[in-house]
């Protein structure tokens, strides 16, 4: 039996050495494939592994097809947009993230970069603070929630849209609920993203929903890319000189963005919500645990692929 952790964004050695462990007592061989260039290296590594770990790293058709022993594939993380459902399913693959294991680091970089936005992106000059100011959670999972209990912390009055999950839940949190996401976003100085990239997201935060937001709105995007429409999103910035967006996910349109509206939206080198040694650690290790008895006990409990 064999596992390829193939993680073009390496985990942090602590995690590793923790995912050897894992299958070394399991008795599971373990292939390594870090920071890697190109797509072929992927494929070449894939070809005998009975499991794959992965982080956002692209398991394509292509992948799944050059490996011919998988059976599992983990996404050592949340979203699972990576993964090519189809083709796993196609294959008998049985598809798996780890959810929960890296929200906490993820949470705190939102409010990091809330803070960073309100302190004009630590350039000299007077800023603005949390406390009093609005926080919109869009989309009250796992990352949202953490979101809206720092965002409290810091004194902010929490709202949140999720047609997902109950008003109840939510008013227990002490967490506004809006009706609608056109609500949360007139209502909010602060949303943050945490919807998944889905066919029905994709491009989805554009004009209408920016432009409703309060003098100074900000929109803080650790979510994904795909969700926000770029041109859409310039035109309000452009319409609105108050607007600021910042992202751990460069737009596509970045450079252009950063050259048209300077200091007022800002993107991370490389994205960073869950590259904390906790996370890793936390999500890496919970994959590896999940591969392990999935081969032991036939255990799907975080299947996202196939049927139960
Ligand atoms: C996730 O979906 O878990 C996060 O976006 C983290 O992605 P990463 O593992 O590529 O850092």
């Amino acid at each position: 039996m064999k596992t390829l952790l193939a993680t073009e964004k390496p985990f942090a050695k602590a995690a590793v050495e923790g995912i050897r462990k894992i299958f070394e007592e399991a008795g599971v061989e373990v292939a390594l494939l870090e920071k890697y260039s190109s797509a072929g290296e992927l494929l070449a590594a894939v070809a005998d592994a009975d499991a794959l770990i992965v982080r956002s790293d692209k398991v394509t058709k292509e992948v799944v097809e050059a490996a011919k022993n998988l059976k599992v594939v983990v996404r050592a993380g949340a979203g699972y947009d990576n993964l090519d459902l189809a083709a796993c399913t196609a294959k008998n693959i049985v598809a798996m993230n780890t959810p929960g294991q890296n929200s906490n680091a993820v949470a705190e970089l939102a409010l990091g970069m809330m803070i960073f936005m309100a302190r004009n992106a630590f350039a000299a000059g007077t800023g603005s603070e949390l406390k009093g100011k609005k926080a919109g959670i869009h989309a009250y999972g796992n990352v949202g929630r953490l979101v809206a209990k720092l965002a409290q912390g810091f004194g902010m009055e929490v709202y949140a849209f999720d047609p997902f999950v109950s008003r109840e839940s939510m008013e227990k949190d002490g967490v506004k609920a809006t009706a609608t996401v056109e609500e949360l976003y007139s209502a909010c100085h602060y949303v943050s993203l945490h919807i998944p990239a889905t066919e029905q997201t994709k491009k989805s935060i554009g004009y209408s929903l920016l432009s409703r937001m309060p003098k100074g709105g900000c929109l803080v995007n650790t979510a994904r890319k795909e969700v926000i429409h770029e041109e859409e999103l310039a035109k309000a910035l452009e319409e609105r000189p108050d607007l600021k967006y910042i992202t751990d996910i460069a737009a596509d349109t970045q450079a252009a963005l950063s050259a048209k509206f300077g200091a007022r939206v800002f993107a991370t080198p490389k994205k960073m919500g869950a590259e904390t040694a906790e996370a890793n650690i936390n999500a890496g290790l919970a994959a590896a645990n999940q591969i392990v008895s999935f081969f032991k006990t036939g255990d799907r409990r975080f299947q996202v692929n196939l049927k139960k």
